[in-house]
């Protein structure tokens, strides 16, 4: 066994249309690293966070919270000191609190000599998630732990099965400098959907699930519509009809909000096409002055990973 470890956890786009909170996929080689190593005192101390400006108190960043739950459930008393290299800013919708969870779970988790499997894994990394957004959802930290594509088909109990991953799929990704909470994302969103809206929500979520299946990606494309969450959601995204309008233009198969925004998201079958948003995104918001950050990647079939 070792005592030091350093890992890279990728960034995560959850729901993915029409699958609120349960849904999800990993990005391919864009995300955070982490280093772990072993303390003799048994504590959990962060000695720094390079990037961005976050809580270092262990009771309240994703990654000690959800390291301490998995310690916790080993009934280990071990301390681990962490260092975090964050790319990408929080609130963004790219799921960088669940990186942070999933990352401190999964580095414990080899240093402890691997005692929970990766589906246990997802649950202690889900308390990161509550502390940040008082749910603990799945949809971020599963495709995060397992990589590629997962569904959450059960939170009680919590089943996940892990989707195919199309070989030509391709996913552009823009990130606006507004800060969208993910509490506030959630409390908007209404507590009750008409039966004929759920029948459509539903369908599609078969549709997007068996267009992963078939590598079908006119299928993945039309299913990616989500007439639950989207509508009320995109208003607190500038630009957001605008771009996805653009986005569809030049050939993305489909275009949504990446988990609870302000990120957009979009899949193209190719490189090409990918690019071609990418460029059009960032346009877009350079035009009226928004500082915004775009990404491009094919879906990232490995998670969380030493390196
Ligand atoms: N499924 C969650 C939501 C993801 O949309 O609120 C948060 O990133």
């Amino acid at each position: 066994m070792f005592d030091k470890i350093k890992i890279f956890s990728p960034a995560t786009v959850a729901n993915v249309g029409c699958g609120y909170d349960v849904l999800g996929f990993a990005l391919d080689g864009i995300g955070e690293e982490m280093e772990v190593s072993k303390r003799n005192d048994g504590k959990l101390v962060i000695d720094e966070i390079i990037g961005f400006d976050l809580p270092k108190d262990p009771l309240v960043n994703t990654a000690t919270v959800a390291a301490q739950a998995l310690l916790d459930a080993a009934g280990s008393k071990q301390g681990f000191s962490f260092t975090i290299k964050k790319t990408i800013n929080p609130g963004s919708g790219m799921g960088t609190s669940a990186s942070s969870s999933a990352g401190g779970v999964f580095a414990l988790n080899e240093l402890l000599g691997r005692p929970f499997t990766p589906s246990q894994l997802v649950e202690f990394a889900m308390e990161g998630e509550k502390a940040v957004s008082k749910k603990a959802h799945a949809d971020n930290v599963a495709p995060n732990l397992l990589g590629g594509f997962t569904l959450v088909r059960s939170y009680d109990p919590l089943d996940i099965l892990t989707l195919p991953v199309p070989e030509e799929l391709y996913v552009t990704v823009v990130h606006p400098q507004v800060e969208v909470k993910t509490t506030d994302a959630k409390k908007i969103l209404k507590k009750q959907v008409d039966l004929s809206v759920a029948v459509q929500q539903w369908g599609n979520v078969g549709g997007l699930v068996s267009g992963l299946y078939e590598s079908d990606y006119d299928l993945i494309g039309r299913s990616m519509v989500d007439v639950i969450v989207e509508p009320i959601r995109k208003i607190l995204i500038p630009l957001y009809d605008d771009v996805k309008a653009k986005a569809l233009e030049e050939g993305a198969l489909g275009c949504s909000i990446a988990g609870s925004g302000p990120s957009i998201f979009a899949f193209s079958k190719g490189e090409e096409t990918a690019l071609k948003i990418k460029n059009m995104m960032q346009v877009k918001y350079d035009e009226v002055g928004i500082l915004a950050y775009t990404y491009m990647s094919k879906i990232g079939k490995e998670g969380v990973r030493i390196i």
